[in-house]
C-alpha cells in the first residue's frame, strides 16, 4: 500500500477527526488505482472493525468531493463504481442522533508509529466512547493524547527496552490502550491494567478478547482505587515473588489533571516503590495547567522521588505515522525513581 494511502487508512480506523485526515491531493485521488486502493483498504464492507456509519459517510463525502474537484476531463476521469456503491450504501443507513453518537461505543483500531524494525504493522483494537470526556464519574472512557504519546515512546526501541520482559502495572488505565499494546506487542512478562472504575475493567476484558492472539495475552485488568490494597487474582501468578505481587515498572498517562489528586497519587507511587518492588514509574502528562503539574513535581521532590524528563518529543501531527494525536498542548514523559 502506498505511504499516503496507508497513512489515511490508519487515521481512518483510528477515527481521526475528518478535517485532520491527511487526504492525498485531488490529482492523486483521481487515479483509478488509488480509488481502488481506498475502496479495498477503507470502504470494503468486509473489513473489520469498520468505523461507525456516520464517520465513514463523512470521510467518503470528503474524498468524493476532492475527486470531483479534480476531474478535468469527464471522458477520462471518473469515480470508480466501487466507491460510488459504497456511498450509495452509506447514505441510506439510519444515522444516530448527535447524543447517541457521543455515547456510542466504537471499535477503534490503533496502529503504532512505523519503526525500521519491526516492519510489520502493530495494531490494537479498543472499544471506547470517543465523544465522552467525563461520564459515570470518570474521564477514562476514551484514550487520551498522553497515552498515545507514551504509546509512541514505548513503540520506539528505547521505550520498548524499558518494559520488554518486565512485570508492569498501569495506574488509571482508562480504556486499557497502553497496557494492551504492551501485552500484545512489547513482550512484557505481564501487565496489570488498573483503574478504580469496575465498568472500565469489564471493558478492558472485552478488549482483551478482541485482541486475542493464538496464546493468552499477559494482560490482567484489575479494579484498584489508589490508597487501597491491590487485590491479587489467580491470573496474576506470573507477577508474584513468593506470595507477594511484585512489579518492575509502573506506567501512567494523564493522571495529573487536578491538584486535589496529587497527594493520593504520590502516596500510591510511594506504596508501589516500597511494597510492590517497583523501581521505575514512567508517566506522561499533558501540560494543560502548569500549576497543577508543578504541584506534582514539588510533591515528588518533597517525597525523595527523583524526576527525570525523558528526551522524547512529540512528533508534529503532520509527520506522525501512527497513534495519531494532537500536540497543540505540550505532552511530556517523565521517569520517576526513588532518590
Ligand atoms: C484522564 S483519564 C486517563 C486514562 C488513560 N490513562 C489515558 O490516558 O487514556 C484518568 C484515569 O484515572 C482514573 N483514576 C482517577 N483517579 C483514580 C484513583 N483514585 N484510583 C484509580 N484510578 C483513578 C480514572 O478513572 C481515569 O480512567
Amino acid at each position: 500500500m502506498a505511504g499516503s494511502i496507508r497513512t489515511l487508512a490508519v487515521q481512518y480506523f483510528q477515527l481521526v477527526d475528518p478535517p485532520q485526515l491527511a487526504l492525498p491531493p485531488g490529482n492523486v485521488l483521481v487515479e483509478p488505482a488509488v480509488q481502488q486502493a481506498l475502496y479495498e483498504h477503507m470502504f470494503d464492507e468486509t473489513l473489520t472493525p469498520l468505523p461507525p456509519t456516520t464517520y465513514r459517510t463523512r470521510v467518503l463525502k470528503q474524498i468524493l468531493a476532492r475527486i470531483e474537484e479534480s476531474i478535468t476531463d469527464p471522458e477520462e476521469d471518473e469515480i470508480l463504481d466501487t466507491l460510488m456503491d459504497s456511498w450509495g450504501n452509506l447514505v441510506i443507513q439510519p444515522k444516530p442522533s448527535a447524543l447517541q453518537q457521543a455515547q456510542q461505543l466504537s471499535h477503534i483500531k490503533y496502529t503504532a508509529p512505523l519503526q525500521s524494525t519491526p516492519i510489520t504493522e502493530r495494531t490494537i483494537t479498543i472499544l471506547e466512547s470517543r465523544g465522552l470526556i467525563l461520564s459515570g464519574g470518570t474521564t477514562g472512557n476514551r484514550t487520551w493524547e498522553a497515552a498515545l504519546h507514551l504509546g509512541s515512546f514505548l513503540a520506539s526501541p528505547a521505550g520498548e527496552a524499558l518494559v520488554h520482559g518486565k512485570r508492569v502495572i498501569e495506574l488509571g488505565a482508562g480504556t486499557g490502550f497502553l497496557s494492551l499494546f504492551c501485552a500484545r506487542h512489547l513482550g512484557v512478562k505481564g501487565i496489570v491494567a488498573t483503574d478504580r472504575e469496575p465498568f472500565l475493567i469489564e471493558n478492558m476484558r472485552e478488549c482483551a478478547r478482541l485482541n486475542k492472539t493464538d496464546g493468552d495475552l499477559p494482560f490482567y485488568p484489575a479494579v484498584w482505587n489508589w490508597g487501597t490494597a491491590l487485590e491479587q487474582t489467580p491470573e496474576m501468578g506470573s507477577m508474584t515473588e513468593g506470595e507477594k505481587l511484585e512489579f518492575d515498572v509502573a506506567l501512567g498517562a494523564d493522571l495529573i489533571y487536578d491538584t486535589d489528586l496529587v497527594p493520593l497519587l504520590i502516596s500510591t507511587v510511594h506504596d508501589l516503590f516500597s511494597n510492590y518492588g517497583v523501581r521505575l514509574f514512567i508517566i506522561a502528562a499533558t501540560l494543560r495547567n502548569e500549576d497543577t503539574f508543578r504541584t506534582f513535581l514539588t510533591a515528588c521532590e518533597d517525597n525523595d522521588l527523583t524526576v527525570e524528563v525523558l528526551p522524547f518529543e512529540s512528533t508534529p501531527a503532520e509527520e506522525q505515522t501512527g497513534f495519531f494525536h494532537s500536540t497543540s498542548i505540550p505532552i511530556r514523559t517523565y521517569k520517576i525513581s526513588r532518590a
